[in-house]
């Protein structure tokens, strides 16, 4: 055999995977292999393979009889729109895309070259967990990816897609990394499956109530991104990627934009009800006052309270966090400060400035909220924005109450700019509850105290409940009508372009975790 023909056979036997069998079987379950998912992410024509020969060495339970070219994962690197990126996709035809010695070598080689590089790893993940045949090599490996993980945080971005199942340990590597998405129905998270859950707690559970894209994207929070199906997974990879730069020393890509004459958005004027206590939707608000059809929602289905996501203003890519006053009526609970909190760090590692609006009635009261511990997990809020140097700028369009006040980036924990519509009200707390503290004597003397009540909540609202002594204290730098709202924004960060800040030396903080 001529030497080049040998060198294609081995090719062609690399591109087989664990053969047409197991490729027609993983085509039924709805899923594309590992090849075909980088053929869809991938620039084409961009990827270049690496470790496409290589194979394991184990001699245990009949492994040595069967040996895979590349080894269950499929790696290298490759451009998605033009940008280089690093990427591993899991090869499930392959004895289930399970990872031991040489598949995680093969991750760890591509990460330690990401991270020489500067470039984003993207993980697509479909595996068994840990090659059983292998034992404690493959523990080895996955820790290797792990400490990896670690050390790439906020330096380079990390993906992870989860296309099948993510089980055990495995879990570690992608909670590790920036972003995990799901498939609905065809891809499970979870430390321990369904029959494990039923020994140990006697509760039935299904793989998709369990750790299915849906229960992740709503109930754990795990999942940011959940797609119906890869290749929308595909396409929501492509699109996150384009709000974020390569690495920590760079800043995102803009799209050239040319202001116009005038960007006043005359309907934003209409979106606050008559009625402070009335709900509206904040993502009218954020869609409106950004570039049309730019903004990229994170963790929609998790904390409803609190939006987050990714967005353009002029064409630069900006973070947008925004209390929803649409979902209990915007309250801080310990679910929306983590949510908030993770968000504002990703964008300020990688240089993403941070647009916040503000609509809060204050944090969530309870036994619940308390004995799990909202003191130190709304906490984490505050010391998120605290720390963030990229350029911070708020916009207040009603209620900014209480500690949360403080909390929403405000200009006492270092946000650059902060507007306030004429309706926004800075205040301890809301009228009644003040009324009812401040003037209890007067009220329970009264003759008829509930209009007594009536008339101290006035006097309190007409004292209290407006920007203006928010703005005369010089914690509002504007008050704007809604409608100035984008123009001012865009001037706001546009002057903020070259802000420089840094922390104070330091090893690392101390994040309440
Ligand atoms: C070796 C594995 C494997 C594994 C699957 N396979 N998982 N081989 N090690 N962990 C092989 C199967 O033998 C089969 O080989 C092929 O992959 C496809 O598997 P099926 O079971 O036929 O597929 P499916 O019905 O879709 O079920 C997928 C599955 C199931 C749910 C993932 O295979 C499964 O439960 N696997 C074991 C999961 C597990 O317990 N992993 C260890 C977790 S502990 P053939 O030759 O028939 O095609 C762990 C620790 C990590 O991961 C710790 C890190 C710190």
């Amino acid at each position: 055999m001529s030497k080049y023909k040998q060198l294609d056979e081995k090719i062609n036997e690399a591109l087989q995977g664990g053969g047409e069998k197991r490729i027609e079987s993983q085509h039924k379950k709805g899923k594309l292999t590992a090849r075909e998912r980088i053929h869809f992410l991938l620039d084409e024509g961009s990827f270049q393979e690496t470790g496409m020969l290589v194979q394991h060495r184990s001699n245990q339970f009949g492994l040595e009889k069967q040996k895979f070219l590349g080894d269950g994962v499929v790696t290298g690197y490759g451009r998605i729109n033009g940008r280089l990126v690093y990427i591993f996709s899991q090869d499930f035809t392959v004895f289930g895309g399970s990872l031991a010695e040489k598949h995680a070598e093969k991750i760890v080689k591509i990460m330690d070259l990401a991270m020489k590089n500067g470039a984003p790893v993207i993980g697509l993940n479909d595996s068994g967990g840990a090659r059983i045949q292998e034992g404690i090599v493959s523990l080895g490996g996955y820790a290797d990816i792990f400490y990896r993980n670690t050390l790439a945080s906020g330096v380079i971005p990390q993906i992870s897609s989860i296309m099948g199942p993510c089980a055990g340990g495995a879990v570690y590597s992608p909670a590790i990394t920036d972003f995990i998405l799901m498939v609905d129905n065809t891809s499970h998270m979870f430390v321990t499956g369904p029959n494990v859950v039923k020994t140990v707690t006697h509760e039935e559970v299904t793989f998709g109530e369990l750790g299915g894209a849906y229960t992740h994207a709503s109930k754990s929070g795990v999942c940011h991104i959940t797609s119906d199906n890869e290749m929308q997974a595909i396409e929501n990879i492509k699109k996150l990627l384009s709000y974020i730069p390569q690495n920590c020393e760079e800043t995102p890509r803009s799209i050239d934009y040319q202001l116009v004459d005038s960007e006043m958005v005359p309907e934003l004027d209409d979106i606050l009800p008559d009625n402070d206590n009335q709900p509206y939707d904040m993502k009218e608000v954020i869609v409106k006052t950004i570039d049309p059809d730019t903004f990229f929602e994170i963790h929609k289905d998790y904390a409803e309270n609190i939006v987050v996501g990714f967005g353009r203003l002029a064409g630069k890519s900006i973070g947008i966090v925004a209390n929803q006053p649409a979902s209990l009526a915007g309250v801080l609970d310990i679910d929306a400060s983590k949510k908030g909190a993770r968000f504002v760090r990703f964008c300020d590692s990688f240089n993403i400035p941070l647009l916040v609006f503000v609509d809060v009635p204050g944090f969530l009261p309870g036994t619940d909220q308390e004995w799990n511990g909202i003191i130190t997990n709304g906490a984490k809020l505050l010391y998120a924005f605290s720390e963030a140097t990229v350029a911070r700028v708020s916009v207040i369009t009603r209620k900014a109450f209480g500690g949360a006040y403080d909390v929403m980036n405000s200009k006492h924990i270092g946000a650059d700019m902060n507007f306030a519509w004429p309706n926004a009200s800075i205040a301890v707390m809301g009228p009644k509850g003040a009324a009812e503290i401040i003037f209890r004597h007067e009220i329970k003397e009264a003759k008829n105290p509930e209009e007594k009540l009536i008339e101290k909540e006035a006097e309190f609202t007409k004292e209290f409940l407006h920007p203006y002594r928010g703005a005369a204290h010089g914690y509002i730098d504007e008050v704007i009508k809604p409608h100035e709202t984008r123009d001012r924004l865009i001037r706001a960060f546009k002057m903020l372009e070259n802000k420089v800040d840094k922390l104070p030396k330091k090893k690392h903080g101390n994040i309440p975790l």
